[in-house]
């Protein structure tokens, strides 16, 4: 585990957020339930935020809220003094609806539809993402009908080859994401965006992947998009006042990980900032304003789910299975990437691990696994496990499969407690029902 002041085991050996005691939060709010430790996502927005500024100067740290997306979330990084990324109608709605300031709102999204266009041009979103030749046309179009002329950047692909699941790389050169530099079509498409006359063209974007610890792929990615700037400047004399150098860094899920202390994260961004500012130096290019957009390492070890034990099966000599009571409908990570977790007894953390369990869900499918191979005491019906770094991708990729319901989430913060979103009920799930 990576213990810190605001997740610990504490000498009973319970398991404690934000100066709660888990097993309290789960007689309060039932199981299963999102906890999410409030000081921590602060903590990490104002280190993000402040190395930017102490090793960098101009730029802005957007959280990438596709990690974690509720009202709650956008006043609190807002109050931080960070930006967001946003990829559809409905999270800028909700940032709308949390009094977010759109213009410090990034949208992106390689299919956004005309009404999700038209709403972000309404709604003054500071800069939007294309990832498209007739998206440039639409989104042209809606700005000239308004009379605004909208800041824009083009995502790119990089072609930086990133460790991490496939199904999270985004940078190949066959990624549904972006025009890609070496073929050429980013070069194109930058013309094309410039010849709009509603669209003000700031700068690149790219995107190489997420779940990414290897610093020499962002220190690649820097220098592949600064030679790709210094190509523009001296072949079309074009300069960009803005690089967004999008998200993906790393945390800590389970052995095997490094355990990050929340000033290790802020690694990440020096080594960005160190090669950027030589990279525009020695490439004689003017030091644009940098935009990261880290989404799982602000909120991710924030998260801790807790789930009360179910039925617990026993084949004999094949395995242990504990069933609890969420599953894939509020965490679909190890079902879709197989996804390593790192699972507590929460009121009896100090106890000798006894056997190797099988953590599942109870949807109707043998695929829904939270996690594998975890080394538990005995486990009885009733005992309450808590899943670390649940934080990031676990409520905003959650669903009502099997007409589940998805779990409320509490914020925890100096030994106390609140929803941040309230319970579903049956009566939600039926709603839009005809
Ligand atoms: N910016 C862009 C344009 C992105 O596409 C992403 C993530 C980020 C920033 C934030 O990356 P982060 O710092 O969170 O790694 N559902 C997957 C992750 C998908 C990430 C998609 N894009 C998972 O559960 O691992």
């Amino acid at each position: 585990m990576n213990e810190r002041k605001t997740l610990k085991i504490n000498q009973d050996g319970h398991l404690e957020i934000g100066g709660v005691i888990a097993r309290d939060l789960a007689k309060e709010y039932g199981t299963p339930l999102y906890v999410m430790d409030q000081q921590y996502i602060e903590d990490m927005c104002s280190i993000y935020a402040k190395t930017l500024q102490d090793e960098y100067g101009d730029g802005m740290i957007a959280y990438a809220s596709k990690a974690f997306s509720c009202k709650e979330i956008y006043r609190i990084v807002n109050a931080m003094g960070v930006g967001a990324d946003v990829v559809s109608g409905g999270e800028i709605y909700t940032a709308l609806k949390a009094g977010f300031p759109m213009e410090k709102v990034c949208f992106h999204g390689n299919n956004k539809t005309l009404q999700e266009l038209n709403l972000a041009v309404k709604e003054k979103v500071g800069l939007i993402v294309l990832d498209s030749y007739s998206e440039a046309d639409i989104l042209n179009d809606i700005c000239k009908n308004a009379g605004v002329f909208q800041k824009v950047l083009i995502r790119v692909n990089p072609g930086v080859e990133a460790h991490t699941h496939h199904f999270i790389q985004t940078a190949n050169i066959d990624s549904k994401f972006g025009f890609s530099i070496v073929s050429g079509e980013a070069e194109e498409m930058i013309l094309h965006v410039k010849s709009k006359s509603n669209l003000d063209l700031q700068g690149l974007h790219c995107h190489i992947g997420s779940q990414i610890f290897e610093q020499k792929s962002f220190v690649l990615a820097v220098n592949k998009m600064t030679d790709f700037y210094k190509m523009l400047k001296d072949r079309h004399g074009i300069e960009f006042p803005v690089l967004n150098l999008g998200g993906g860094f790393g945390i800590w899920y389970a052995d095997g990980d490094a355990k990050k202390k929340l000033n290790d994260y802020a690694e990440y961004i020096k080594i960005i900032a160190k090669e950027l500012k030589k990279a525009v130096v020695e490439k004689g290019l003017i030091k644009p304003f940098l935009i990261l957009e880290p989404g799982r390492s602000i909120v991710g070890e924030a998260g801790v789910t807790l789930y009360t034990v179910g039925r617990i099966k026993t084949i004999r000599d094949v395995k242990n299975y504990i069933a609890i009571d969420g599953g894939m409908f509020d965490n679909p990570r190890f079902a879709l990437y197989q996804a390593k977790y790192t699972v507590i007894p929460a009121e009896r953390a100090k106890e000798t691990p006894a056997l190797k369990y099988t953590i599942a869900g109870k949807c109707c499918e043998s695929g829904d696994i939270i996690a594998e191979d975890v080394y538990l005491p005995n486990m009885n019906e009733g005992d309450l496990i808590a899943v670390l770094s649940t934080g990031a991708y676990n409520y905003s990729m959650s669903s009502n499969y099997n007409r589940n319901l998805i779990p409320p989430v509490v914020m925890v913060k100096d030994g106390k407690s609140r929803y941040a979103v309230k319970p579903q009920t049956y009566e939600d799930i039926i709603r839009n029902d005809i």
